[in-house]
């Protein structure tokens, strides 16, 4: 269904847990970190429930997230069900690769569309440095794992000065080596986000053109998310950048969240206000869920509004593991 600026709405990002094997710096704290209490988190029945109420107003792309969406027990059989309600296109899955080796037949036998892997770095000590943990060569043994699935693979890399600029090209080089997408995403000024400095999307193109020569805007639509694509000589994927602050999309926003406990959100960036998981327990009916959804949709906000003073009350509070990105 479209929004009230005519915006076609119709990818739904949905947080299955806010709970995370890793800590990365820009996400969360190190340590003392407070996660919701089971009881408060969306059961797999609900949200099935909630998938099957949205794929009748129109929205037919769903996106699996976390924290780290792989740590929910029943996430494969959970994707499973999704992809069978009538009306889902796809399902797709972003995770930070831990245990992706140790999940991939599970998730392509449950029909997984696409998987989005996390990495900053190819370093293993910054990558300990970053995230918390050792994890490395189990990513990297993930990710080599699902390039030969036919799940189309994309990564995904933050850059940052404080800990990848030097690395750049060579994240880059991954699209040449294998047939994945690498995007380059700009840092958000989100919660712990706003304390490391992101690089301008022309710098790293302007180092990538250095090492690769030229970068020619991609053709056609490769997901459903905000990303653009560019492509390079000999490269067998292509890479993507994801620039929310310096090239705004919200003009093309098509999506809306739900939180791992229940909360609908109509924009990344602003609080959402409507509570599915009390809803639904408070017995509503199906066409009073699609009419809550559609309302969230109808007023959703027009921009992000980062760095707008006048809107912070009502602006995401929240970690990014709660919303999933
Ligand atoms: P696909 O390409 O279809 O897999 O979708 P995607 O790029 O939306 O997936 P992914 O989960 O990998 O998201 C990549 C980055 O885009 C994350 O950092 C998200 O936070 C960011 N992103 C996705 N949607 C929005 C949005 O509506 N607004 C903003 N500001 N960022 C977004
Ligand atoms: N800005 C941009 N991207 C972020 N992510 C987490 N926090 C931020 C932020 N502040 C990214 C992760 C992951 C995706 C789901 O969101 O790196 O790739
Ligand atoms: Fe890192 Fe994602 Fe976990 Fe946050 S949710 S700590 S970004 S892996």
């Amino acid at each position: 269904m479209r929004d009230q600026y005519q915006r076609e709405i119709d990818y739904v990002r949905i947080s299955v847990t806010d709970r995370c094997n890793f800590r990365c710096r820009y996400c969360m704290p190190r340590e003392g970190v407070k996660f919701a209490d089971r009881s408060e988190i969306m059961t797999c029945e609900e949200i099935l429930r909630f998938c099957r109420a949205v794929s009748g107003i129109g929205i037919h792309k769903v996106k699996i997230t976390g924290g780290e969406p792989l740590v929910r027990r029943g996430v494969c059989d959970l994707i499973r069900e999704i992809r069978r309600i009538p009306g889902i296109e796809s399902v797709t899955l972003t995770t930070n690769g831990m245990l992706l080796g140790e999940y991939l037949p599970a998730l392509e036998d449950a029909g997984l569309t696409g998987i989005n892997v996390s990495l900053d770095t190819l370093n293993t000590v910054k990558f300990r440095r970053i995230t918390g943990t050792d994890g490395f060569s189990e990513v990297w043994k993930g990710i080599c794992k699902a390039v030969k699935t036919s799940i189309p693979v994309k990564i995904n890399c933050i850059p940052m000065r404080e800990w990848n600029e030097d690395e750049l090209a060579d994240m880059a080089f991954l699209a040449k080596q294998f047939p994945v997408m690498v995007r380059f995403i700009e840092m958000m000024p989100m919660g712990k986000g706003r304390d490391y400095t992101g690089i301008p999307q022309e710098e790293v193109k302007d180092i990538l053109r250095k090492r690769f020569g030229k970068m020619a805007a991609a053709k056609g639509r490769f997901g459903n998310g905000p990303a653009v694509y560019y492509e390079l000589s000999d490269f067998q994927g292509k890479v993507g950048f994801i620039s929310a602050v310096s090239h705004e999309f919200c003009g093309a926003c098509n999506r809306i969240r739900l939180t791992a406990d229940g909360i609908l959100k109509p924009c990344l960036n602003y609080a959402g206000r409507v509570n599915l998981r009390q809803e639904m327990r408070s017995g509503i009916t199906d066409q009073e869920l699609r009419y809550l959804v559609k309302e969230a949709i109808y007023w959703k906000p027009r921009r992000h509004g980062f760095g707008d003073e006048a809107e912070e009350e009502i602006k995401e509070k929240r970690r990014m593991a709660g919303i999933g990105g």
